[in-house]
């Protein structure tokens, strides 16, 4: 049946000149059949470079915003059009324009998981691949606004020493993840490298041994010597780690950390965008131009390491 199913989403892609991208926490069979994985940095990256005409996103809502914001002559699917991002929502355009009268004198650096009207509000974006060295590269007398997840935030603190305003945002799926969690499974491997996501809460982050990305949770994997890892982030890592590295074991922190935006995709979903073109994800030309500057600003940023 899958089978079927995958000759016919190959020959709707040729036929539609298209390119499908999965985050790294999709279901397995997604990522196996994208053309590429990634965390959310290398992602923007790719929709950006490819010379595809059609984007199928699998993700969620701001992945796709965030493709069609820096490839506006592309058209961008999000194969169900329900799959937000609830720590995305926890900050409106209206509340930023707010705290930033607040603070007249701060840049904004704004997480990648955010709407496009917020990036629009935002000097920065970042990812949680680059936020250090987004806000590193900022003049430091400068106040910074950074929103809208706090440990993210503070992950940025602690590895700048900057004191930055920070908005009360958080992923309801990272914080599920507890230090019991974590003293558990080092207490089961305890020679296992501890892998976790800077949207876990502090307690968690500094039991880890490594603070990363989706995506440098992929790299320091592959480039370690060790041959066990605990992970604290959203359990479809483990099948792009375990495809990678079939050598390694991968624990999740906990089976809990199921995000289930994440999960709403399915293959069917990909066949019927492709079928129908659905759901096109597009921005305002005006939103856009101004999350585009904030978003190149990034991406320069991160060309340069
Ligand atoms: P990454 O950019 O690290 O893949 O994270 C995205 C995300 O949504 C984390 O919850
Ligand atoms: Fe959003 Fe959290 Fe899901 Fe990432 S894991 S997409 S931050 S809800």
């Amino acid at each position: 049946m899958n089978n079927k199913l995958i000759d016919k989403i190959e020959q709707l892609k040729q036929q539609r000149r298209a390119v499908i991208l999965a985050h790294n926490y999709q279901p397995g069979e997604i990522q196996d059949l994208a053309d590429f994985g990634g965390d959310s940095l290398g992602l923007s990256i790719k929709a950006a470079e490819t010379d595809a005409d059609v984007i199928v996103f699998c993700g969620v809502q701001f992945m796709a915003e965030t493709a069609a914001i820096l490839s506006p002559q592309k058209t961008v699917l999000l194969p169900d059009k329900h799959a937000g991002c609830p720590l995305a929502d926890m900050i409106t355009a209206e509340q930023l324009r707010q705290l930033k009268q607040q603070h007249p004198d701060a840049l904004v650096v704004c997480y990648v998981n955010s709407s496009a009207e917020v990036k629009a509000e935002s000097d920065y974006c970042c990812t949680s691949a680059n936020a250090v060295e987004v806000v590193e590269s900022l003049p430091p007398d400068r106040k910074i606004i950074f929103v809208p997840d706090q440990h993210l935030g503070r992950f940025v603190v602690e590895k700048t020493g900057r004191d930055l305003v920070l908005w009360p945002g958080y992923c309801h799926v990272h914080v599920v993840i507890t230090e019991e969690d974590i003293k558990n499974a080092k207490a089961e491997y305890p020679d296992a490298v501890v892998m976790v996501h800077p949207e876990c809460t502090e307690p968690v982050k500094e039991l880890s041994d490594q603070i990363l990305s989706t995506g440098q949770m992929l790299k320091c994997a592959a480039r370690s010597t060790a041959k066990r890892f605990i992970v604290g982030t959203e359990v479809g890592i483990i099948h792009a780690l375990k495809r990678q590295s079939p050598d390694k074991e991968f624990f999740p922190a906990t089976e809990r950390a199921i995000c289930p935006n994440m999960k709403l995709m399915t293959l069917e979903k990909i066949a019927w965008a492709l079928e129908d073109m659905q759901y096109k994800v597009t921005v305002p030309q005006d939103i856009r131009i101004r999350a585009q500057k904030a978003l190149d600003r990034m991406v320069e940023i991160k060309s340069k390491k």
